[in-house]
């Protein structure tokens, strides 16, 4: 039979990850189609930013398999010394994607623009007219065109957000990883950088998207992913998800987000 969904771009299998004797993620099998937004939401606590830092290998699962674009992330040894087999495939596979937290880990010395052409110019050495070209181009859709030329401490906690937006962006990534954007913002600051990603949204760029938001992850999700106690609970379109809630403990954390 013809399969007509988009290729998977992340696709995780039953990963399990303990942090000494506590289980925080216990088998977590989803994944990420081209096109797809997925919002993942949860308690504190829930597992979520250790999910996302399972895609990058910034933590090794003890168990399970993650495979971006189709390739599978090899892992040798047991826990507690399970570790990527291939450092240079981990290099390769973290240039792939493009990953924005909550702090927004700019480089202080550096103007915007020369943090957002660092990545480009250093590890894929490319070229540098054409990358500036391309960070300027970056600046101008996140609207902070003008401040290329600015260090970080001069712009505001939404503006420095919106540069490491680009700076994420200008890597060409398969697949955008947000844990918590704006959760640092005021919330005057947090509209514009959830206007940039809704736009990215909109152009079907592939993102996986942490957020306490629910109003946001209605607006912009095509899957949402509630996790509770480092499981999926229950996952659906936002249709399924917001309108048609089936688990208990999804009801009683969208009352307590106030979306009950
Ligand atoms: N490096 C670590 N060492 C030990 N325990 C950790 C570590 N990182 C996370 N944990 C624990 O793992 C659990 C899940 O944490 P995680 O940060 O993934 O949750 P979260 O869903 O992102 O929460 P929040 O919404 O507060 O960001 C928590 O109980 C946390 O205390
Ligand atoms: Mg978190």
């Amino acid at each position: 039979m013809l399969n007509s969904l988009p290729q998977p771009v992340v696709e995780l299998a039953d990963l399990h990850k303990s942090y000494g004797p506590v289980e925080v993620l216990k088998g977590i099998t989803l994944t990420a189609r081209q096109g797809d937004v997925v919002a993942l939401i949860g308690s504190s606590g829930s597992g979520k930013s250790t999910l996302l830092r399972c895609i990058n290998m910034l933590e090794v699962p003890e168990s399970g398999t993650v495979s971006v674009a189709g390739e599978e992330i090899a892992l040798v040894g047991s826990p507690p010394h399970r570790r990527p087999a291939d450092e240079r495939q981990i290099r390769r596979i973290r240039s792939e994607l493009g990953m924005v937290f909550q702090s927004f880990n700019l480089w202080s010395h550096m103007t915007i623009i020369e943090n957002v052409m660092e990545a480009p110019l250093r590890v894929q050495k490319r070229d540098k007219a054409e990358v500036r070209e391309e960070a300027l181009a970056m600046l101008a859709k996140v609207g902070i065109r003008d401040k290329a030329d600015s260090y970080p401490a001069q712009l505001s906690g939404g503006q420095q957000q919106r540069a490491a937006i680009a700076r994420a962006l200008c890597i060409n990534p398969k697949v955008m990883l947000f844990d918590e954007p704006t959760s640092a913002l005021d919330p005057e600051l947090e509209v514009e950088v959830l206007r940039v990603i809704k736009l990215l949204a909109d152009e079907g760029r592939t993102m996986i998207l942490v957020t306490h938001d629910m109003q946001f992850a209605k607006t912009v999700a095509s899957k949402v992913v509630f996790l509770h106690q480092g499981k999926i609970e229950e996952e659906g379109t936002v249709a399924e998800v917001f309108g048609n809630t089936k688990s208990l403990r999804l009801k009683q954390f969208l009352i307590a987000a106030g979306h009950g």
